[in-house]
């Protein structure tokens, strides 16, 4: 699908999956909106999509911040007229035991990875539902549905994101808004390192190297909104394994113990 004149805005947009997804929007003509916090980062991301059609607008947003989440889609209208596709991308990880981290690191986790996502949904529905509909795509992670040890908060919001995602999706059928929900498996970006972790705890670099390059689930997102799909995953071959041990709680107690296991 050739996205000339579409409007995209795409949180998080600064480096990793973001920046491979504004990417693919901007090679396939659209004009994206690039938010994050990092207005150096912002900077060089749109400075490397200048050879590509369509316009940038970089947008220095913390999506805890309402405020400025609802500047972010005003500006987005200002400067193009309409919203096309919210990808709700940023978030950020989380690394500890419950009991080992202070509840506002954790509230954290769940402003950014839940609060983010609603202040933007709620600031864009308004300009879909005018324009006749449009896509919101909600990041989430296969860890919503495997709440392990040592990622419980970050699971929790994840899972969040994904209940509040398919509510809305019906809430929001009749407006023609179609609500996506992409499941990445371990990709090679910053994630870990930016993560919030329990004092101590080291960064796990074995997924890192393991993972899988931004840019192949960048390239299923925008499939998944050109053919209007509902869920995303990074693998398909994936997605039953998972459903497997989702299901059922022995399974999930045994994989988490696991992970306790080689826990330092
Ligand atoms: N990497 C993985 O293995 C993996 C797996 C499953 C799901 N995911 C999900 O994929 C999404 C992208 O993660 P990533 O791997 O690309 O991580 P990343 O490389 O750490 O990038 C995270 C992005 O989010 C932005 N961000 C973080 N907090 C923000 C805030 N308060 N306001 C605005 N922007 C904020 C960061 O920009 P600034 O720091 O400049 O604000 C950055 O652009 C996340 O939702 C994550 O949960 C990742």
């Amino acid at each position: 699908m050739d996205f000339t004149g579409k409007v995209v805005i795409v949180t998080g947009a600064s480096k990793g999956i973001g920046k491979a997804v504004a990417t693919e929007f901007a090679r396939r003509g659209a004009n994206v909106v690039l938010a994050a916090r990092s207005a150096e980062l912002l900077s060089e991301v749109e400075s490397g999509l200048a050879g590509y059609p369509g316009k940038r607008l970089s947008l220095v947003t913390d999506v805890t911040k309402r405020d400025q989440v609802e500047a972010m889609v005003d500006k987005a209208v200002a400067a193009f007229g309409r919203v096309d596709v919210l990808v709700n991308n940023a978030g950020i990880g989380f690394s500890g035991r419950i009991a080992n981290v202070d509840p506002d690191q954790i509230g954290l986790v769940f402003a950014t990875n839940v609060m983010g996502p609603l202040y933007a949904i709620h600031a864009a529905v308004p300009v879909m539902r005018d324009q006749g509909g449009g896509t919101i795509v909600n990041v989430s992670s296969p860890m919503a549905r495997m709440p392990f040890p040592t990622a419980g908060p970050y699971s929790a919001s994840k899972a969040a994101l994904d209940a509040l995602s398919e509510a809305m999706r019906l809430e929001l059928e009749r407006d023609h808004i179609n609500v996506m929900l992409v499941y990445p498996g371990f990709t090679q970006t910053e994630f870990f390192k930016s993560s919030i972790r329990e004092p101590g705890t080291v960064i796990p670099t074995h997924p890192q190297v393991q993972g899988e390059p931004p840019e192949r689930i960048a390239r299923r997102i925008v499939e998944g909104v050109e053919r209007g799909r509902t869920f995303v995953w990074y693998n398909a071959a994936v997605s039953l394994p998972i459903a497997i041990v989702a299901s059922s709680a022995g399974l999930r107690r045994f994989v988490g113990r696991q992970v306790m296991r080689h826990r330092r």
